[in-house]
């Protein structure tokens, strides 16, 4: 007989991980099953593992970056599906409030994300709406497809800035997402100079290999002194490090109408003066999660724009979460994408 029950990732309150039995989810009209096989940890699993993140609600699967194959379809989802490899896109939205009326799902009034506000992918299996479950074409690999959402991340902040190729674009940050938007910056929009900011030399060698032009460690001299000495003012800013003090750095080491673009979550005060911003005119945008970006990502992979080989560093299997957790909390040096295995 089938098994009836699955192994999943719970945090059961901040602290406290447990690899907990549950029934194997049905997947209910409009709903695909995923047969998960691959997830990648993001700060965001710390965080609700922490305790840190606002927006959590305990017991939780956590696990929002995920991969697999569709073993089970609801009513009114092609039985055809069944056997495909997908990627699923954790935003879940209305589809009719305002924001999602102007295509931006993924800040719908109603806004809920698989693995933070529902449970999420860190199990055997999941059901989706089968539109959040994108198909991958064979020629990417498994490893590669479970990538599509931090790129997603890139393609969103990215589109807002548009860039081009005279523009000089410079991001703060070699974590995950400083890396997914360096590779977007050069593979896909081929930006004439990409700077890349951080403190770990480790992490800027990896952005090197991910199409950074120039790195710049600020760990022990400023930015904005650096940045004079080369005689260089980007004309795109992006912060993927996220600190509240970054932001009136970014608007003064900026040129003259260039973009800039938040994607941080602190609740902490940002301090700027209007008359940096203004007298630059610069174009200031913040960006969330992913707006529908799936399929171009998809397609950045299988045309080989960006790599995600270059930002994969570990793999763990899944009933060892907790010790993948603490590897990526602990080794900054190291990690950048954990992909655990199921
Ligand atoms: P990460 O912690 O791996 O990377 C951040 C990097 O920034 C680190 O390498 C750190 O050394 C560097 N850094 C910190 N302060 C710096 C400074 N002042 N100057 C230069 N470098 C500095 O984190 P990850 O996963 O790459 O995420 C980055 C940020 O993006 C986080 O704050 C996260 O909350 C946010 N995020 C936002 C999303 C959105 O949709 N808006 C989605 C995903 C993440
Ligand atoms: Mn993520
Ligand atoms: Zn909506």
């Amino acid at each position: 007989m089938k098994s009836t029950v699955m192994k999943s990732i719970v945090i059961k309150e901040p602290n406290t991980l447990l690899i907990e039995e549950r029934a194997i989810p049905e997947p209910a009209e409009n709903q695909v099953r995923i047969k998960v096989q691959l997830a990648g940890i993001c700060g965001s699993d710390s965080h609700i593992y922490r305790g840190h993140n606002p927006f959590a609600k305990y017991p939780r699967i956590i696990g929002h970056e995920f991969f697999g194959v569709i073993d089970k379809v609801g009513d009114g989802v092609n039985s055809k599906r069944i056997g495909e490899r997908v990627s699923i896109d954790p935003v879940l939205s209305c589809g009719h409030c305002y924001p999602c009326s102007i295509g931006k799902p993924n800040v719908c009034e109603t806004l809920e994300v698989l693995g933070v506000h529902t449970d999420g992918g860190f199990a055997e299996y999941v059901a989706v709406p089968a539109d959040n479950a994108y198909p991958i074409p064979d020629t990417i690999t498994d490893e590669c497809a479970v990538t599509v959402e931090p790129y997603s991340i890139a393609a969103n902040v990215t589109s807002h800035v548009h860039p081009t190729k005279e523009d000089v674009a410079l991001v703060y940050g070699a974590g995950t997402i400083g890396l997914t938007c360096a590779q977007v910056l050069k593979g896909v929009y081929q930006v004439k100079t990409l700077i890349v900011v951080d403190r770990v030399a480790e992490r800027l060698a990896r952005a090197t290999a991910c199409g950074a032009d120039i790195v710049i460690d600020n760990s022990q001299i400023p930015l904005p002194e650096q940045l004079k000495a080369l005689n260089i003012r980007p004309t795109v800013v992006l912060d993927a490090a996220c600190h509240p003090s970054i932001l009136q750095e970014a608007i003064l080491i900026a040129s003259p109408a260039a973009r800039v673009s938040i994607m941080g979550f602190s609740s902490e005060v940002s301090s700027v003066t209007q008359q940096s911003i203004t007298s630059k005119e610069i174009a200031l945008f913040s960006s969330r999660l992913n707006a529908k970006k799936f399929p171009e990502v998809i397609d950045w992979i299988a045309t080989h724009k960006i790599d995600p080989t270059k930002i994969l560093t570990h793999k763990f299997v899944f009933t060892d979460a907790q010790d993948a957790i603490s590897t990526f909390e602990k080794d900054q040096k190291t990690c950048c994408k954990i992909l655990l295995t199921f």
